[in-house]
């Protein structure tokens, strides 16, 4: 598939950060996202790649390459590990969630502009729901503005539902937020529900 989903690492935060600025109003300095991947053990954050990004720049450096008359990067590293600045300038978006007791709590969800509405930010939220499962979550749980549809409509996609306001939540311009719960993720119809929505989003995604 194209697009895939890895941990996030620190040599991804500049891009990350980068990603973020577009995408927020008001944004974490590098140094929070540096803190929580090497000192919150309850955090897990995930960065999506498109594969087209690095296989360009690739062959746009081979290109250079061949115009220098040196060898050319061999070809078979676009199937194994890229370089690691050609890994990072992959990312087009980012999510994360922390872990307290047995709710996960989506702590951030947000793609590059150019790459919304082709499915990428429910990949993303079914992978955080697939971490939630695998650390042992039984609810999800976020805030989300209440001017924000798009997001609102994500989540409801995935079985979120209102469950109350935290008046003046955001200090950029006093927004109130929306809080959002699943019901228990571990109960049968929501397994069945989310494994039907992977599956279509898998072929959708396939599509690309
Ligand atoms: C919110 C965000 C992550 C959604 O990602 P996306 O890749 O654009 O969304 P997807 O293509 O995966 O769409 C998934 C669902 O979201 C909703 N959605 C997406 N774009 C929408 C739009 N323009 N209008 C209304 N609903 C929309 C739909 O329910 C859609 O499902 P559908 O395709 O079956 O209709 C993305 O818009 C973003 O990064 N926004 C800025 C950051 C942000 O607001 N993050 C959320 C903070 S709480």
């Amino acid at each position: 598939m194209r697009y895939s989903i890895d941990k996030m690492t620190l040599a991804d935060v500049p891009r990350v950060t980068e990603i973020e600025r577009q995408a927020y109003p008001s944004t974490w300095p590098s140094s929070a996202y540096r803190k929580e991947l090497q000192d919150n053990r309850w955090a897990h954050y995930i960065v999506v790649r498109d594969k087209h990004i690095a296989e360009e720049q690739l062959i746009g450096s081979q290109e250079l390459e061949k115009t220098r008359k040196s060898r050319l990067f061999p070809l078979s590293l676009l199937t194994n590990r890229l370089p690691i600045g050609l890994e990072v300038a992959s990312i087009v978006g980012f999510a994360g969630l922390w872990l307290m007791v047995d709710e996960a709590h989506v702590t951030t969800i947000a793609l590059h502009p150019d790459y919304r509405g082709r499915g990428l930010g429910e990949l993303l939220l079914a992978s955080l729901i697939d971490i939630s499962y695998d650390i042992g979550a039984k609810w999800v749980t976020l805030e989300v503005r209440v001017s924000n549809h798009t997001a609102q409509n994500l989540y409801r996609k995935y079985g979120f539902r209102e469950a109350g306001l935290r008046h003046r939540y955001y200090s950029d311009n006093q927004e109130d937020a929306l809080i959002m719960w699943t019901e228990e993720i571990n109960s049968a119809t929501y397994r069945q529900q989310f494994q039907e929505l992977k599956k279509l989003l898998q072929k959708k995604l396939e599509s690309f």
